[in-house]
């Protein structure tokens, strides 16, 4: 059986961690992965975690499985999260949400679920996306086509070429929208745009899903949900997949979450037993310390503020340091203006480096980025930054 077998390419994404892993160079950097990394260049565990494993230790009482969509508690911590606690999605039991191992395995839920559930819908995907999206949803036997998202350089927004696109997306598809901190080029809708696409869908037989796995990462927790609100409030349903792995950096954890919302109660309702079917059948129900942790967090008033102060520090550090980077770029001469970066949020930024440009970094100095020139601005720090900018100013 395994004779005929040919190896398969490494993951964009994941597979260059394993290269830059391999790299003996002591001065490597790592533009690669989403994970963000400190002044220090590290990625730590959080206090309030910190916090919140050392009473978990202490209380917990069993591993009994939990129940396949998750701890209750959990489903009702995220929810407050995304809408508010008395929203009247909330309220009116027109969410249902699950524990799922973290983002990338809420998408998989929702593919599985449109598979099994609404075979033939198309899900459509901002150009660009995330590498994983295509992959996943196809991996789910779930058709995935393109809409209009950046301008041509990947710089910025083109509205009007989205709206348009938007506008022709059939009844009963499915439309992928990043909640914030678009991964990969970090340019998201302003407020008043969010209006326009919730509008654009609105009343048209659409439903909009929400990638939100950087809530808090751009401005501020609450900011970060304009676009979800504005959706939740003008289309009857939505997807929302979450993940805790940036925002409380539970990476290894696979924390995150899927909230279908319905028409009505009854409507969520019969969504949630069909999705419970679709995990059972995946990996039975989900991990569960990287829940407790979570509601734990959320569940307490100070260990909620440490998080928010936490949270604040790594944002700030990320939206300081693509000023940092514009300016030095600038000072030293690069023939690019890359002052767009600084009106990008998040991790994310497509540099505008081509693939050769990649690699001679990668080959002559040990500076690691994915193949299509996205960048984690979160691994750079001041310590790191004339290397890197010497570096990439002698390959433009
Ligand atoms: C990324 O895009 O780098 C992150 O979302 C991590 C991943 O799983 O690809």
């Amino acid at each position: 059986m395994f004779q005929s077998i040919q190896p398969a390419p490494p993951d964009p994404i994941l597979g260059l961690t394993e290269a830059f892993v391999a790299d003996p160079s002591p001065d490597k950097i790592n533009l690669g992965v989403g994970i963000y990394k400190d002044a220090e260049g590290k990625t730590p565990v959080l206090q309030c975690v910190k916090r919140a494993e050392q009473r978990i230790l202490e209380t917990e009482a069993t591993k009994a499985y939990k129940p396949i969509a998750g701890d209750p508690a959990y489903g009702k911590a995220v929810q407050a999260l995304l809408f508010g606690a008395d929203h009247p999605v909330v309220a009116s039991g027109r969410a249902v949400t699950c524990h799922t191992p973290s983002g990338t395995g809420a998408l998989r839920v929702v593919g599985d679920y449109l598979k099994q559930n609404h075979d033939g819908v198309t899900l459509h995907l901002p150009g660009p996306t995330w590498a994983n999206h295509p992959s996943v949803f196809k991996s789910a036997g779930v058709p995935t086509t393109t809409y209009t998202y950046a301008n041509a350089d990947v710089t910025g927004l083109d509205f009007d070429g989205m709206i348009e696109a938007l506008a022709q997306v059939p009844a009963g598809d499915v439309v992928l929208l990043h909640g914030c901190c678009h991964n990969p080029t970090g340019i998201d809708p302003t407020a008043e745009q969010w209006q326009k696409i919730a509008e654009t869908l609105a009343g048209r037989g659409v439903t909009p899903m929400l990638d939100f796995a950087y809530q808090g990462f751009a401005d501020s927790l609450t900011d970060d949900a304009v676009g979800l609100h504005a959706l939740a409030e003008k289309c009857p349903e939505l997807i929302v997949c979450t993940s805790f792995s940036k925002n409380m950096a539970l990476y290894n954890e696979r924390v995150g979450s899927v909230t279908f919302v319905g028409e009505t109660a009854e409507a969520a309702q019969a969504v949630l037993s069909h999705v419970k079917l679709a995990i059972r059948t995946n990996y039975s129900n989900p991990p569960a310390h990287g829940g407790a942790i979570a509601i734990t967090v959320l569940g307490d008033d100070a260990l909620r503020s440490l998080w928010e102060q936490e949270l604040a520090g790594m944002r700030d550090r990320i939206n300081g340091i693509r000023q940092t980077f514009a300016d030095t770029m600038a000072a030293k001469g690069s023939p690019v203006d890359f002052a767009f970066l600084t009106a990008h949020r998040g991790m994310f930024s497509m540099s505008g480096l081509n693939k050769d440009q990649v690699m001679q970094l990668r080959e002559k100095y040990a500076i690691y980025m994915v193949g299509s020139g996205r960048v984690n601005v979160a691994g750079m720090t001041e310590a790191n930054m004339d290397r890197l900018t010497d570096a990439i100013v002698s390959v433009l």
